[in-house]
């Protein structure tokens, strides 16, 4: 029996999606999810998709006892750690939640990881970790000046785990910076289902053109760039998902640290996204003008060409394939029952 890939945070968005594509590439997964900001009714879509039993252990990631257990009862080869706390602005409020969950729980699962002796790893980091950069296209070795607390637990865990890597040189890590992932499966079995009023662009697209709120504010037509809103590197959660696949193999031959820009390499702004979403969908964005939210940047997109070079990896679906299966998905429910 080949072993199985660990997807902490399995049900989540990200998480889910990387479950899909392993299973699109044969491989076994074990979801380690607490449905914190997630729901049970993901996995049986995942196991309806992959045709094959999907073991699920619900737990946080900070309990070394679930831990301890989940390596104990599954043969896992590798892990990929997606469970963590990512609301940009929830995190200037709650930063012992932040800290607590993204920073320990990684120091538990590396723990764990060492004892049942599982050394590969990916990290689901952020570009949030660049705050606003000097030149764009960011690159990875860009300087890290995280404007957020939660960008700061980002940059901390990387640091973390360059130490840990450092110390013993079994360790296999790849440290994936994500843009800004959206869309969804395009079989709309799976796809973004945040708990209460979505924080991020297209699902709150999505469900204001349901009816489901009213608005979509834009978040300042006032920044330095060409229409006035910020502009973001959208990469499509099959493309992000399938980076992570690529990154395994790569792990699979290459021992150390490798840390990479997952992104499509090119930048939209709001109100391009919008229309976007409003050619994919038929109907106009109801939309109002806004302040700027505390915490955001102007503009961020990504040098990807680091993961083309090593993984062979580049995001394939664009803006438009982003929205229409973020709409089929919103048309289908958008939620797990
Ligand atoms: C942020 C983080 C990202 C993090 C993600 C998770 C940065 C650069 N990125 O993405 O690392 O993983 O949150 O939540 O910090 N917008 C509106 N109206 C809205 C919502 C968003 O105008 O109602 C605008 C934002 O100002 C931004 C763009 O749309 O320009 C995308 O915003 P969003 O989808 O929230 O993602 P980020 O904030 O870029």
């Amino acid at each position: 029996m080949t072993s199985a890939v660990l997807v902490t945070g399995g049900a989540g968005y990200i998480g889910s999606h990387i479950v899909a594509a392993l299973a699109r590439a044969g491989r076994a997964s074990v979801i380690l999810d607490n449905f914190q900001n997630s729901s049970p009714g993901v996995v049986a879509r995942l196991v309806r998709l992959a045709g094959t039993p999907i073991p699920l252990v619900e737990g946080d990631v900070r309990d070394a006892g679930v831990l301890r257990a989940t390596f104990a009862a599954h043969r896992i080869g590798a892990v990929v750690h997606c469970a963590g706390m990512k609301a940009v602005g929830e995190s200037s409020a709650r930063p012992l939640a932040y800290w607590d969950v993204n920073l320990n729980g990684t120091v538990r699962l590396a723990e764990a990881m060492g004892e049942a002796g599982v050394a590969t790893l990916v990290f689901s980091s952020s570009c949030t970790v660049y705050g606003q950069p000097d030149a764009l296209p960011v690159g990875e070795d860009a300087p890290l000046r995280p404007a957020s607390v939660y960008g700061r637990t980002k940059r901390a865990v990387e640091e973390f785990l360059r130490d840990l890597a450092g110390a013993d040189a079994r360790w296999r890590i790849a440290i994936l910076r994500y843009m800004n992932p959206a869309g969804a499966h395009p079989s709309a079995l799976i796809g973004e289902a945040p708990l209460g009023r979505p924080n991020n662009l297209v699902p709150l697209m999505c469900r204001a053109v349901a009816g489901e709120f009213d608005e979509v504010p834009i978040f300042g037509t006032d920044w330095p760039t060409p229409d006035g809103t910020g502009i973001r590197d959208y990469i499509h959660v099959d493309d992000l998902a399938e980076g992570h696949l690529a990154a395994l193999d790569h792990l699979g031959s290459h021992p150390g640290v490798l840390t990479l820009n997952l992104g499509a390499g090119r930048g939209y702004s709001v109100l391009e996204v919008v229309g976007a979403f409003e050619k994919a969908c038929g109907r106009p964005v109801p939309k109002v003008v806004a302040p700027r939210r505390d915490g955001d940047i102007a503009s961020v997109y990504a040098d990807a060409s680091r993961a083309l070079a090593l993984l062979g990896w580049r995001a394939t679906r664009g803006l438009d394939a982003i929205c229409e299966d973020a709409w089929r998905w919103q048309r289908a429910g958008g939620r797990y029952a």
